[in-house]
């Protein structure tokens, strides 16, 4: 089914639902969910990631109702959340606390949203990996601005989203997800620096090769946990390595040339999970030289090379993520393929010759049922446009 297609069956369906609650017309937001080429754990240590925003992603329609109430349904679950702008507050784990995060930020930042009605939907695959909650949160924002003509900037945005992951989630997320939802370019991957939280874009030309999601779908519950983990055990590295590198800020300061000195300081726990940061802000250097050079066997090296320091070093992947890995680069047609996000489950990304996709999908389908009891999905990734207002349904407002 083409995207065009898609997006209208999506939206008129959003749309009517919400005629059908709320009996007035909405205008409509979408935000993209992501995928990211490399660059895995290093955002929330200001260093380098390389994502893209993808077509699936979340519909947010929305309309001011006057009164002092914020009235929600949600079609994937097919409920309904009613809170009052004066008194709410956000519970972690339920899907209504995204929407409540966003509008507790925006009113604490001064923005004085009204009372609305809202309908989400959306088609990124749950548990995926692939930032549906970051694309929930900039679909909402990205509404709520443009019904009020508050005129939000995007980078204030995803930042608005990543402080609601970490408030009212309990996640220490990166801006990674939120910025690649708010800033995608279609065909395009962003080179984000997250320090400066600027990017650069590069065309994501493959040639005669494909990215293709295989989701694994398993989602380790430790995930949350160890991901705040991770971010600790950095904080604490440079905290150690401030004694030598005393103008360092983060791990993003270090370079590769100091690893040995790096080991000689650090802990043997934490050693590994600094190199990780180190090894991996290099490789998306060279990963996005290698895109702009289509030089794909260059890129594909460093996807590998990526995994294996995502699973030895930073231990984050997990058995699952490990074989559809592993069998994926024995694989004819594959160039490379690693784990992908926040690890403990989710998807692999792979870069498959076009002719050869067919093949692959059989492969990986009968080794990982064998394997593990479980057929996996293949998710077809499209590098689609960043956040924006769905402008033909604003017809008949
Ligand atoms: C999750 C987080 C991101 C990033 C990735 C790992 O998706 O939300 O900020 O840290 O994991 O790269």
């Amino acid at each position: 089914m083409s995207n065009n297609l898609i997006t209208s069956l999506m939206t008129s369906s959003i749309v009517q639902t919400f005629r059908s609650h709320f009996s007035t017309s909405p205008l409509l937001a979408f935000a993209p969910g992501r995928i990211n080429l490399i660059g895995e754990h290093t955002d929330y240590q200001e260093g380098f990631v390389f994502p893209a925003a993808v077509e699936q992603g979340i519909w947010a329609a929305i309309q001011k109702n006057d009164t002092g109430v914020c009235r929600l349904h949600s079609i994937d679950f097919d409920e309904q959340f009613t809170f009052e702008l004066e008194a709410f507050s956000p519970k972690k784990g339920h899907w209504a606390t995204y929407s409540m995060g966003m509008v507790a930020l925006l009113k604490q930042a001064g923005y004085p949203v009204g009372g609305f009605d809202m309908v989400l939907g959306g088609n990124i695959p749950v548990g995926s990996g692939l930032s549906s909650s970051a694309a929930l949160s900039v679909a909402i924002g990205t509404g709520i601005s443009a019904l009020f003509g508050f005129q939000i900037p995007r980078k204030s945005i995803a930042l608005y989203a990543q402080k609601s992951e970490h408030l009212f989630a309990g996640v220490k997320c990166g801006i990674m997800d939120p910025y690649a939802s708010a800033f995608g370019v279609k065909e395009t991957a962003l080179m984000l620096d997250c320090r400066s939280n600027t990017h650069e874009e590069i065309p994501a030309d493959f040639g005669h090769h494909s990215l293709v999601l295989v989701n694994s779908k398993v989602k380790h519950s430790l995930a949350d946990t160890a991901y705040n983990k991770r971010r600790e055990a950095c904080e604490q590295s440079v905290r150690i390595l401030r004694a030598q590198f005393r103008d360092i800020i983060t791990l993003r300061d270090v370079s590769r040339s100091d690893l040995a000195q790096v080991e000689d300081l650090l802990p043997a726990e934490l050693f590994p999970k600094a190199k990780h940061q180190i090894t991996e802000n290099a490789r998306v250097h060279r990963a996005a030289q290698a895109l702009k050079s289509k030089d794909l066997n260059t890129f594909a090296d460093l996807l590998k090379a990526s995994h294996e320091s995502l699973s030895k070093d930073y231990e984050v992947s997990c058995q699952e993520l490990d074989f559809l890995a592993e069998k994926s680069w024995e694989i004819d047609g594959v160039l490379g393929a690693r784990m992908m996000g926040g690890g403990f489950g989710g998807c692999t990304i792979n870069l498959v010759k076009n002719s050869a996709i067919p093949s692959f999908k059989d492969q990986i389908a009968a080794a990982y049922a064998k394997k593990f009891g479980i057929d996996p999905d293949f998710i077809p990734v499209r590098i689609g446009d960043g956040a924006s207002l769905v402008s033909p349904l604003i017809e008949g407002r």
